[in-house]
């Protein structure tokens, strides 16, 4: 067995954040890792000669830490193609082009949502994204599901399809009547904001030239060589107040503290000895992640942009709830384009109960509709694994369900004798998102090196 004053569990940004700074600090420190590569949900991978963001790729203004550490480790970044109109089809089915972030809806209908975006930015100006659970309303708020509230809002159909989109389907991917309104108001907060949720080119501002897997890379190889241990599922761990023993297939490793930097789902799968305390196990039986297939869709050209388009399209009565120009400005000589796109929770399962080929042919029919023929015949087609892959279960990340942020949110972040929860998932700022993972594992190193 081999002593390190910190074991960290987890290699993705956060477990690489914590590692970082104590190291830097002088601490002696592992970081076990169950997959064979670095950075979780960052996947930048060449998928037969196309390179793709399979998992997290968009960084926006408010991400003010990923852009700090983006600058840190002097990565360059681009902005994502948007010159054009953008695709909205509405309840009538019909296809409308706009410019902006208004959708192009009936004046009764825009009203509406206007009126509820002000209302959610209302609500979460009042929120501590670190402690929804102290909000004024919160008790009322987590006890009633966002579809709900919205029905409570407002009768317009349409209105509240297109206000729930933003946070059901687009962010926490789960169907608006499945999480609480405080989760949505949290999902605001954490962002700076409802308005932000609404404007696509805030919210998917800039990417990173070369991918967003390469801040994990880089903070992977500031550490000393034999630091992060890959292919090391840790799948027990014993503790006592002095410290903990974690265990893998290959062996077992102590350290005075341990960080288990993994979203809170995969933190109920290792074996703790003694057991976590009641509230730690109940607490996290009441979290899960959301569903949502990230889909890459390859074409010779970028057709859309010849038809004055920018990629830009939404829907929320489309199978493709939303699609953008997803082209690798930055891979010199590329000539092809590339959309990508989401399906997002029940639609999910309705397209995961296909056949692969039946999956595809509907895929490529709902972006036809939003821009014509062309996009019936890729040359690339793939579909992000997240829902399958065991180290991380679902995609984007995980929340409570109705009710439970108010009940357990304030045990998220305690501590455990010597062991230490960090992920992107427990974020306050950057809620499920990579600002997070980056603050969540800052708080914990800075937590250990008191
Ligand atoms: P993460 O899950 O990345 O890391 C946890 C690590 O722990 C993993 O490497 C896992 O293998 C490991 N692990 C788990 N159990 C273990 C065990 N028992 N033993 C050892 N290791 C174990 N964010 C954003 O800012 N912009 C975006 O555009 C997107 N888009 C996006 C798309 C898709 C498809 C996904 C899936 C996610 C995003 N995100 C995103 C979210 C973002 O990717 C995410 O919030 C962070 O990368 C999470 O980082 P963490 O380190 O917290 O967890």
């Amino acid at each position: 067995m081999t002593d390190f004053d910190v074991v960290v569990v987890g290699a993705g940004v956060t477990g690489l954040t914590v590692a970082n700074r104590l190291h830097a600090a002088g601490r002696s420190v592992l970081v076990l890792e169950a997959r064979d590569r670095v950075g979780g949900r960052l996947l930048t991978e060449d998928v037969e000669g196309v390179r793709l963001e399979v998992g997290g790729q968009w960084v926006s203004p408010d991400q003010t830490a990923l852009l700090a550490l983006i600058d840190e480790l002097q990565l360059e970044m681009y902005s994502r193609y948007r010159a054009g109109d953008s695709v909205y089809i509405g309840r009538d089915g019909v296809r409308r082009t706009f410019e902006g972030e208004k959708f192009p809806v009936s004046e009764s209908t825009a009203a509406e949502v206007e009126r509820l975006v002000k209302e959610l930015d209302r609500l979460a100006a009042l929120m501590d994204p670190l402690s929804p659970w102290e909000h004024p309303d919160a008790e009322e708020l987590d006890r009633i599901s966002f579809a709900a509230w919205l029905a409570e809002q407002t009768d317009d159909p349409e209105a509240r399809d297109n206000v729930g989109l933003y946070v059901g389907p687009a962010m926490l991917t789960k169907p608006a009547h499945s999480f609480s309104a405080l989760s949505a108001v949290l999902m605001a907060a954490s962002a700076g904001g409802f308005s932000h949720l609404v404007d696509a080119d805030f919210i998917l501002d800039r990417r990173v030239v070369g991918g967003l897997q390469r801040v994990p890379l880089a903070l992977a190889s500031r550490l000393p060589e034999g630091t992060v241990r890959l292919d090391e599922a840790v799948t027990k761990i014993e503790w006592t107040d002095g410290g903990a023993t974690v265990f893998t297939g290959q062996g077992s490793y102590h350290g005075r503290n341990v960080v288990l930097a993994v979203p809170p789902t995969l933190v109920s799968r290792v074996q703790y000895i003694p057991a976590l305390p009641p509230v730690q196990a109940q607490m996290r039986q009441h979290i899960s992640f959301g569903l949502v297939i990230k889909l890459h869709i390859t074409y010779e050209t970028p057709f859309w942009r010849e038809l004055g388009l920018s990629g830009t399209a939404f829907s929320p009565y489309s199978l493709v709830h939303e699609a953008y120009d997803n082209t690798n400005e930055d891979v010199e000589g590329e000539t092809r384009g590339t959309l990508v796109g989401f399906v997002s929770d029940v639609k999910a399962d309705g397209l995961l109960s296909l056949t692969p080929e039946e999956r595809r042919a509907k895929v490529l029919e709902s972006l036809a509709a939003y821009y014509g023929e062309q996009a019936l015949t890729p040359v690339h087609y793939y579909e992000s694994p997240w829902m399958a892959d065991e180290w991380t279960v679902g995609a984007f990340g995980t929340s409570f369900d109705i009710g439970s942020l108010t009940r357990y949110g304030r045990h998220l972040r305690s501590d455990v004798g010597p062991l230490a929860f960090a992920s992107s998932d427990i974020a306050g700022l950057g809620f499920q998102h990579v600002d997070g993972a980056i603050r969540m594992g800052e708080a914990v190193a800075a937590r250990i090196l008191i």
